[in-house]
């Protein structure tokens, strides 16, 4: 039997027209995001800032192309817009790397045509029935439309922090640490919870069908591994030696020279970082961020711990002890204010360990929603009973590939694109996203309650 939230999904109370504003309300908040991380030069928008990113007027036009491709076409069984586009868009017939060399729609089109497609859009949101067909029942197409959106806004949050020159984004500071000091770690009791969803209305397809996972009782970090930790492991020499690295993570360290997280430099006075072209010293409460999986786990090992599994980092997320339940969110089942949460772009940083109190689960682990996306153990699978939905791009293609599942959403993923159930991927070798991780250990007998 599978217990999760169904009945407190906010979602669900909404009539047919809060709804219909519910979902204009998303859009429109991704949008003034858009437009406020595309609102530099047309020189600085087309230019590739890294080979392992588009160019941001290709993210801007590409969003408006998914968005025609499934709200104007599919739910709106309108004409296209621009048909003769839709190769150039497609993520799938060429890699970032090339994009630069394509005939783009220019800065001055592309914002044309996003906002063209959005207006039709909001026509076809005003019109189109929230039932009788499963991609738009609880206005999910809106939803995965807005959520892709989101997720290509923290792409070009990455693209920014890999632009060089002065800063063009600004945002005040996250909340200091306020709780008090915290235990290192806390005891997950073993035994079956629910992990995954089938009642979110605005699941993506990876997250589904709820079902029951047996873990075993484990200690998990109450918080994200902090920078000031995080230069124990480097100031020990834990770049050096390769008895806390797999081979893997060896010789990817070796190869391309790795010798800190990314964005860090060693300086007289200690490790300095630039962050969206501020250069500053590396705080050291502040979860640690630009650090690929390799890494992470290299540091787990030296610490004596090893990365949480997946399932292990949901247990902590969102099982409830008092109830047997999971929640959708570490705090209950409301969505995401900014008392829960660093997230949304709010700030440009991770928050220090223990500024969010309120975002803490009922075990008490802490800031396991937003600051850092946090890589896990797993690699990127299908649940049992799983379906593509609506387009095998999204997740299928990339079940069993070389990807380890990341959890939690980043200070730059929006509350609509993060939930208890929310699964990332990325190669194990990539930092140039906002990824941090905690680390776990297994009980030994005699620690389990
Ligand atoms: C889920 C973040 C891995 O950005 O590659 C965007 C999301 N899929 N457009 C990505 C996505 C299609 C995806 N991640
Ligand atoms: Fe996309």
């Amino acid at each position: 039997m599978s217990v999760e939230s169904i009945e407190t999904n906010p979602l669900r109370a909404l009539s047919p027209q809060d709804l219909r504003a519910h979902a204009a309300e998303a859009l429109t908040r991704a949008r003034e995001r858009s437009v406020a991380l595309t609102d530099i030069d047309d020189e600085e928008l087309v230019r590739q800032h890294s080979k392992l990113m588009s160019p941001l007027v290709w993210d801007l036009a590409h969003i408006g192309s998914q968005e025609e491709l499934w709200l104007v076409r599919d739910v709106g069984g309108r004409e296209a817009l621009r048909p003769d586009i839709d190769d150039i868009y497609d993520a799938f017939q060429h890699a970032r790397a090339d994009r630069p060399e394509l005939p783009l729609l220019g800065p001055e089109e592309a914002r044309k045509y996003v906002s063209e497609v959005r207006e039709k859009s909001f026509d076809i949101l005003e019109n189109v029935p929230l039932q009788g067909r499963r991609l738009t029942q609880d206005a999910f197409a809106f939803g995965m439309i807005t959520q892709h959106e989101q997720q290509h806004d923290e792409t070009m949050l990455a693209t920014h922090q890999l632009r060089k020159g002065d800063p063009v984004l600004h945002a005040p500071a996250p909340p200091s640490a306020r709780s008090g000091r915290l235990p290192a770690e806390v005891l997950v009791p073993g035994g079956a919870f629910t992990m995954g969803t089938s009642a979110e209305p605005w699941a993506l397809d990876n997250e589904r069908p709820a079902h029951e996972v047996a873990v075993e009782a484990f200690f998990i970090d109450t918080t994200p591994v902090t920078c000031g930790a995080y230069t124990e492991f480097l100031d020990s020499g834990g770049y050096q030696d390769p008895k806390w690295w797999s081979e893997r993570g060896w010789a990817y360290r070796s190869e391309h020279g790795i010798n800190a997280p990314r964005f860090w430099k060693r300086e007289q006075d200690g490790w300095w970082r630039t962050r969206f072209g501020v250069h500053e010293k590396v705080p050291a409460a502040e979860p640690v961020v630009h650090v690929s999986f390799h890494e992470a786990e290299a540091y787990a090992a030296w610490a004596g711990k090893r990365l949480p599994t997946e399932p292990e980092w949901e247990k902590a997320a969102r099982f409830d002890p008092a109830t047997g339940r999971s929640r959708r969110f570490p705090w209950g089942d409301e969505e995401p204010t900014p008392e829960h949460a660093n997230l949304g772009q709010r700030h440009l940083r991770p928050a220090e360990v223990g500024a969010y109190p309120a975002g803490a689960s009922p075990l008490g682990v802490h800031q396991l929603i937003g600051d850092v996306w946090e890589w896990t153990s797993s690699g990127f699978e299908a649940y049992p009973g799983f379906a593509a939905f609506p387009y095998r791009e999204y997740s299928e293609v990339f079940f069993g590939g070389d990807y380890r599942i990341l959890r939690g959403g980043s200070f730059g993923t929006d509350a609509a694109a993060i939930r208890g159930t929310f699964r990332n991927w990325d190669h194990p070798i990539r930092r140039q996203i906002f990824s941090g991780f905690r680390c776990a250990r297994d009980a030994r007998p005699g620690e389990v309650g």
